[in-house]
């Protein structure tokens, strides 16, 4: 039976999440986990986790961040250098992607005190995550506050070069889904009948059937 909602379930103390939605955390749902690196003012290799974000054609290809904190460094370097990369993880490497949070230090190069290897980009200036099995260069294009003095703002860049690892594009080797392709980001799923709220995941695509035969 479907049930609805329009205010926050009493079971759900909204002042604890974290200024997410409690909507977020009813719907749960899965958005691509990457890591942006660019270049800090003083020139060091910076990284950060990102989720919220989609990816769509118009004339070319572009990424939609949904939510960047203004406060962070990704959000300083990009209105600088205008320049980034998107770079995919694979699980194997996640754990030192996630590092990247607590090596956040103004002079830290975020990149190799994480465990990774940064290289220079072919076409932006920023750094790519070697290990990562896509990079995606880009340049800025425009921001915008969802509602006025937001904290985070959605932001548009263009892909202007792609770099992917052949095994991943081959879909008879590693391929782009499953266990060795793209991760998801699944925000602590809450029960709004019960308040329970499950673990932050990480989680991955698995190809159900071609489109016009389930
Ligand atoms: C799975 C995951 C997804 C994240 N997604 C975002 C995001 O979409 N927007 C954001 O501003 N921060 C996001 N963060 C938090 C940033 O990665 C974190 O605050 C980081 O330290 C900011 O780094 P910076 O100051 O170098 O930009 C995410 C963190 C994790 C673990």
């Amino acid at each position: 039976m479907k049930k609805e909602f329009s205010q926050c379930p009493r079971v759900i103390d909204e002042s604890e999440l974290y200024g997410f939605s409690w909507i977020e955390h009813v719907a749960a749902i899965p958005s691509p986990l990457i890591v942006v690196t660019s270049y800090k003012d003083n020139g060091k290799p910076n990284a950060t986790m990102q989720s919220w974000s989609t990816f769509v054609s118009e004339e070319g290809f572009y990424c939609i961040f949904g939510s960047v904190n203004k406060d962070g460094h990704m959000y300083s370097s990009i209105a600088k250098n205008k320049q980034l990369v998107i770079n995919f993880p694979s699980r194997d490497i996640y754990g030192k992607c996630y590092k990247t949070i607590e090596n956040n230090g103004y002079d830290e190069d975020e990149i190799t005190s994480s465990g990774l290897t940064a290289e220079k980009a072919s076409t932006v200036n920023a750094p790519r995550i070697k290990e990562c099995f896509l990079n995606l260069e880009c340049e800025y294009l425009w921001e915008k506050e969802i509602v006025p003095n937001a904290q985070h703002v959605v932001m548009c860049v263009k892909i202007v070069n792609v770099c992917m690892d052949e095994e991943h594009y081959n879909s008879e080797e590693k391929g782009r889904y499953g266990e060795t392709g793209y991760l998801y980001n699944i925000h602590s799923p809450i029960n709004p009948e019960t308040g329970r709220e499950d673990e932050t995941y990480i989680g991955m695509i698995q190809k159900l059937a071609a489109y016009d035969e389930l």
